[in-house]
């Protein structure tokens, strides 16, 4: 009991500092500290989202945020909460479950997935979101050379994923960057993954996340991506696993 209640205070308190829904657009200068790892989001609540949904206008219409959100996040999560109700896996961290689950339900893979994969999205996002931290930026030129050329291959990522999944940023077990995509709803935490790593960046290139404002113009969805990057978030994931 103490347990859970010493959990549910850590989980709970990062998130009532995180702005609602009903807040204006202006007010988008939440630092989060929520989930910058995933060994924080085993609490399986659904994480408010942390900025209101014209917070990324132009690039990400205030529809496409809601509806994204509100109906296709949350719409994963409860069915994630059915799948592994009354199981082990209650009990299990999300990475656990990930770490196993060619041998789970597919049911877990793909709800999990979903409910998991938005989470990191939505805090790697802000307008004017600033630059990598100088730890970051050194990996970043040292694994790809420059900035400008893991855009070009996160971009690809995304673009040339077919039908629905993910473009991730991820750090690997030697501390080593890598860049992946993902179908449908699996990411590089799971075992049936080719690349495996923790995430520390992603973008979600399923229709729904673009398809109300940029209609069948995935390109141009991702190029409007590189404008809402979190990099304080994205420096913070980085510089919690590599020491
Ligand atoms: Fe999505």
């Amino acid at each position: 009991m103490i347990r859970f209640i010493v959990a549910t205070l850590l989980f709970a308190l990062p998130l009532s500092s995180c702005a609602n829904n009903s807040k204006s657009k202006s007010d988008n200068s939440n630092n989060l500290k929520t989930v910058q790892n995933m060994k924080t989001l085993n609490k399986f609540e659904f994480p408010k989202l942390p900025y209101a949904y014209d917070a990324l206008e132009p690039h990400i219409d205030k529809m496409t945020m809601e509806v994204h959100y509100s109906k296709h996040h949350k719409a994963y999560f409860n069915n994630f909460v059915a799948a592994i109700k009354g199981t082990e896996m209650e009990k299990m961290t999300m990475e656990e479950i990930f770490a196993n689950i060619s041998k789970l339900p597919v049911a877990v893979r793909n709800n999990g997935g979903g409910f998991y994969n938005h989470v990191i999205f939505w805090e790697n996002m802000k307008l004017d979101g600033g630059k990598p931290s100088e730890k970051l930026a050194k990996a970043i030129d040292a694994t790809f050379g420059s900035l400008d050329e893991l855009k070009k291959q996160f971009s690809d990522a995304g673009k040339t994923r077919f039908g629905s999944g993910w473009a991730w940023l991820s750090v690997n077990s030697n501390g080593k960057l890598f860049i992946s995509s993902t179908p449908n709803q699996d990411n590089p935490l799971m075992d049936v993954t080719e690349k495996r790593g923790t995430p520390i960046l992603t973008m979600d290139v399923w229709e729904h996340a673009y398809y109300l404002k940029y209609q069948n113009k995935r390109p141009d969805y991702i190029e409007a991506f590189w404008n809402v990057i979190n990099w304080d978030v994205v420096s913070e994931r980085y510089d919690s696993l590599v020491k």
